[in-house]
């Protein structure tokens, strides 16, 4: 795991959603959900078993909170539901897809319940997270990468005013690696 740092915040709310690392046993449901719909998997490698989610889920369940530096559970304000998943972490130099010589970007993904998509839920998660990013981080290149075939996240990068710089093979589909700059999110 990279030491370059990452958001450090632990909540980011925004008008309609609240960004946490807390994990609650509430949330069991819907991040099982998240891996295993189909429709959501459909460019992220297709659904994974139930059961080994189940465990994945049940571990992160124990500890408590996110496993990662930079993962966030998107969870409804007025009802505290899971809606998602968003994290913005470190590429790994073993990955392909750069910008920099030496890689290590602040990454950017994300994964919404499949009900959630079409209301501009993924934009403000992603727009809070990048702000709140720009306001504790210096300026640097943030990486998104995607299926080429990924329409809709393809949609939504370019609305976060992400611009596309090439494609690259991985994980048997061609990806589009995008990147902003982190000051395009300073408010
Ligand atoms: C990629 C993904 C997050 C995009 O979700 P999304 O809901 O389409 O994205 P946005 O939040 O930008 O919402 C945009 C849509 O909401 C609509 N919308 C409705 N109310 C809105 C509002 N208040 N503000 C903005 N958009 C709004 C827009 O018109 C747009 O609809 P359209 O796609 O039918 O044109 C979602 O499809 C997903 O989770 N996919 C599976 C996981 C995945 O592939 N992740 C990518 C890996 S990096």
């Amino acid at each position: 795991m990279s030491h370059l740092p990452t958001l450090s915040a632990t909540q980011i709310p925004s008008p309609r959603l609240l960004l946490r690392t807390a994990v609650h046993d509430s949330d069991r449901e819907g991040l099982i959900e998240l891996a295993t719909d189909p429709e959501v998997r459909a460019h992220l490698g297709g659904p994974r078993p139930r059961g080994e989610v189940e465990q994945h889920v049940d571990a992160v369940l124990a500890a408590g909170a996110t496993s990662r530096p930079g993962s966030y559970i998107i969870a409804d304000t007025t009802t505290n539901q899971v809606i998602g998943t968003l994290t913005l972490a470190r590429r790994s130099r073993d990955n392909p897809g750069h910008v920099t010589e030496d890689g290590e970007e602040l990454e950017l993904g994300y994964v919404l319940r499949r009900a959630a998509w079409g209301s501009g839920l993924a934009f403000e998660a992603a727009t809070a997270a990048l702000r709140a990013a720009a306001g504790e981080l210096p300026d640097q290149p943030v990486v998104l990468v995607t299926q080429s075939a990924n329409t809709r996240s393809l949609r939504l990068a370019a609305r976060l005013g992400f611009r596309p710089v090439s494609t690259f093979e991985e994980f048997g589909a061609e990806q589009t690696l995008c990147t902003a700059p982190l000051s395009l999110f300073r408010l």
